[in-house]
């Protein structure tokens, strides 16, 4: 196969929803179709269950199956599908917002019954913020929910998307009889067993036929006229090139558990959704179908056996083909490097591969040279963007607990925050270390990694601070910055990357130094050039 063949045939997406909206269940009936695994139960469950905050154990597993599941890659009709892992929990939010800087496309899973929670619409502003293509699987069709149409019009308003419907639910919860797939106008019929058969549907380009009533009932029949019509005159007709633009988000209605309507969404899927796309560096645009190597480091995943601190540094590649072997530029380092044993994910197995190409993920054994953000190239000086740090919710200092390890303490702290555990400030006025976080399980996870990775102990010291604002001043030499740093001294730190940083106690504390000092921009992520 061609170069440019191998390209066209890639879709890499991750699929995102609130957790228990039925995420896994999804991946793993798609799984399924790719005859990737042979029976279902085969995908873990990789959310943390309620209550297990204090449970380690608990931790580790999850730190264990979600480098299994990290990136689930399969074949489907001749296209190679890569799923990227993307953790519900919101404590990991950060560690989802870093997986959708590598994904060209995303499918949001919303409950029938729940409609948009919480996460789904942080999650979503994200991609819409992106433009990343979004398709929107409406699912647990087979309980009782909300109204299509209501849900419909909650999903417009409340996550800002423009809908246009692609299959549309007859019935639902114990009436529910089945879905019209208006992509494919067929007429699918749900008869509670389709968790071993998948019907192919039948094929209706006329709904207007009394056949229809036959299949499904004169009061069924009618009802799904007249919804249909309603959806032909209420929403805009699907558009590829607007759905591929970010500007228009076609939605399917269907049961995972039962896997009814999951064979429609993904027939769809590999017909409408983008193939590798091209992605910005700082130094220009770089396309998909360039021949030499680029790829950057979206994840990090440490070796879960303390005594082998390797990691697994998982490389989006954006163009040209990765080969085994081959003396790559680490941008940052300036450094050649090659790489004898890369992974390549496929189901839930990794095995070593020769060659990888655009759409891909690469797993590689990092001894700690990776940091998230690295961009590999064949030599070109070239910066990938768009991997930002956003505001922490919770902020601590963090002390040494046991003075002869301070050495283990600054390395671990180093090297967590590298993986992109959480974020490390340093206060100017002292030098004092404050780890940020985005949820409370992290404070945990980095104490107990820390004391048993490296040996070092560390105990917290709450610090009331609201959010992390990057600074950004219009004229680093004008008065009004300079008193801006004299007045604020004491609640201004560094980031890792050395960026300024003002740590403000509320939103009052915000809008007030943005009013007194206006020259002096304050942004909630560290990305804003
Ligand atoms: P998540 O990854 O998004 O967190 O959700 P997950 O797939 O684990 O699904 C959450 C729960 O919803 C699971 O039940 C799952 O069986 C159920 N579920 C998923 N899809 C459907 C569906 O189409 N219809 C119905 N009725 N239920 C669905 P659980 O009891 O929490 O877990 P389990 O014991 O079944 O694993």
């Amino acid at each position: 196969m061609s170069f440019l063949e191998e390209i066209q045939r890639r879709r890499t997406f991750g699929i995102i929803s609130h957790p228990d909206a039925g995420k896994t269940t999804l991946t793993e009936k798609l799984l399924l179709f790719g005859g990737a695994i042979q029976e279902a139960g085969a995908v873990k469950n990789n959310k943390i269950k309620k209550g297990a905050t204090s449970d380690f154990m608990e931790i580790e597993r999850q730190r264990g199956i979600s480098v299994a599941t990290s990136v689930l890659a399969f074949i489907y009709k001749d296209k190679k599908i890569n799923i990227l892992d993307t953790p519900g929990h919101k404590d990991f939010a950060e560690d989802t917002f870093r997986t959708l800087t590598a994904v060209d496309s995303v499918i949001v899973v919303i409950d029938v019954a729940k409609g948009v929670e919480e996460q789904t619409e942080k999650l979503v502003e994200v991609c819409r913020m992106r433009k990343i293509p979004m398709i929107v699987f409406i699912n647990k069709m087979d309980r009782e929910g909300k109204d299509a149409f209501d849900l419909l019009d909650e999903v417009e308003q409340k996550l800002g998307l423009r809908v246009t419907p692609l299959s549309f639910p007859i019935g639902m919860g114990y009436d529910f009889k089945g879905i019209y797939n208006i992509f494919g106008k067929k007429l699918n019929v749900f008869s509670g067993d389709n968790k071993q058969t998948i019907s192919e549907g039948v094929e209706f380009n006329d709904i207007s036929v009394p056949e229809l009533d036959e299949i499904i009932g004169n009061k069924a029949a009618e009802t799904l006229r007249e919804e249909l019509e309603l959806v032909e005159e209420v929403y805009p007709p699907f558009d590829n090139n607007e759905y591929l633009k970010g500007d228009l988000q076609p939605v399917f209605f269907g049961s995972a558990l039962n896997n009814f309507g999951v064979k429609e969404l993904l027939d769809c899927f590999i017909e409408i959704a983008p193939t590798p796309q091209p992605k910005k560096s700082e130094e220009r645009l770089v396309d998909s179908k360039e021949e030499k190597l680029t790829g950057f480091v979206f994840k990090i995943h440490a070796n879960m056996d303390p005594n082998h601190r390797n990691r697994l540094a998982f490389i989006k590649i954006v163009s040209g083909t990765f080969k085994r072997n081959s003396p790559y530029l680490h941008v940052r380092l300036n450094k050649k490097m090659k790489f004898s044993s890369p992974n390549a994910f496929f189901a839930e197995k990794k095995e070593i591969v020769d060659e990888s190409f655009p759409g891909d993920i690469v797993g590689i054994q990092d001894t700690g040279n990776f940091k998230i953000g690295d961009t590999l190239t064949e030599g070109e000086n070239l910066n990938f963007k768009g991997i930002p740090s956003f505001s922490p919710e919770h902020f601590r200092y963090v002390n040494n607990a046991d003075p002869l390890k301070s050495k283990q303490l600054f390395k671990g702290l180093d090297q967590l925050m590298d993986e992109g555990v959480a974020q490390l400030f340093t206060l100017d006025l002292n030098g004092r270390k404050i780890v940020g976080t985005v949820g409370a399980l992290q404070y945990e996870v980095i104490q107990y990694r820390l004391e048993h990775e490296y040996g070092a102990k560390c105990s917290y010291e709450n610090l009331p601070v609201h959010k992390a604002c990057w600074v950004q001043p219009e004229d680093p030499k004008n008065e009004e910055f300079k008193e801006f740093k004299r007045v604020k001294q004491r609640f201004l730190a560094k980031d890792k990357q050395g960026q300024l940083v003002f740590l403000a106690d509320s939103a009052f504390t915000i809008q007030m130094t943005q009013s007194k000092y206006p020259s002096v921009k304050l942004h909630f992520t560290s990305e804003f050039s």
